[in-house]
């Protein structure tokens, strides 16, 4: 298993003045740092591949690229989880949409997600799966911001851990907007109130 990143490996620069955001991490690095994790989640499984369960919206951008890198075959699933709302802090509360028909009894379960900050998210869903007969489940998270955790998991692919900020792009948002950014930025609430973003 690769051992996690700390941030900031990039320099910490504006995009443009318009925009109410600095670079945290760049596609490239993203990119590379995500084949490595595709290499371990291989090599820990070589012959029956986990079935992975994309924690959606955030985790999209993150899988479409850690497929990519992926030689076998998956069974993909996805699921909605949601702890933040409209704001920049978690509320506490997860709430965890319909699996559909995915069955996780007896299987390994890979958890993909784009961040990883309480841990109540990775938590509510690990618990709901060895509840539900899972072999075993891993966690594979782009972020982790362990300054934050109120809840203990164990992640076992990490991409970064980063300082408590409020990261936005590479699939996740600010209300909404953002998710398409190929980078990972730090959102500046008090500039894009000044600049009226
Ligand atoms: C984010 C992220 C994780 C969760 C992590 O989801 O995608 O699922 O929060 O937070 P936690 O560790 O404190 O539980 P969000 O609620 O923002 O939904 P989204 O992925 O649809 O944007």
């Amino acid at each position: 298993m690769p051992s996690p990143v700390s941030q900031p490996l990039d320099s910490c620069t504006a995009v443009t003045v318009d925009h109410p955001f600095r670079v945290l991490i760049t596609h490239d690095t993203i990119l590379r740092r995500v084949r490595e994790i595709g290499r371990a989640i291989q090599q820990d499984f070589p012959s029956e591949p986990p079935v992975g369960v994309v924690v959606i919206d955030g985790a999209r951008m993150f899988v479409r690229h850690l497929q990519r890198t992926l030689v076998r075959a998956m069974e993909w699933h996805e699921l909605r989880a949601s702890s933040y709302g409209v704001g920049t802090t978690s509320s506490g509360t997860v709430t965890i949409g319909s699996q559909g028909d995915l069955c996780v009894a007896g299987r390994a379960v890979l958890i993909v997600e784009d961040i990883v900050d309480t841990g109540r998210t990775i938590a509510a869903l690990r618990d709901r799966f060895l509840a539900q007969g899972a072999a075993q489940v891993r966690v594979a998270t782009l972020l982790s911001k362990p300054s934050r955790r109120v809840v203990d998991v164990a992640l076992d692919y990490v991409g970064f851990e980063i300082p408590d900020e409020f990261v936005i792009g590479f699939g996740m948002d600010y209300a909404g907007r953002y998710r398409e950014l190929e980078e990972v930025v730090v959102y500046d609430e008090a500039r894009a109130a000044s600049s009226g973003g």
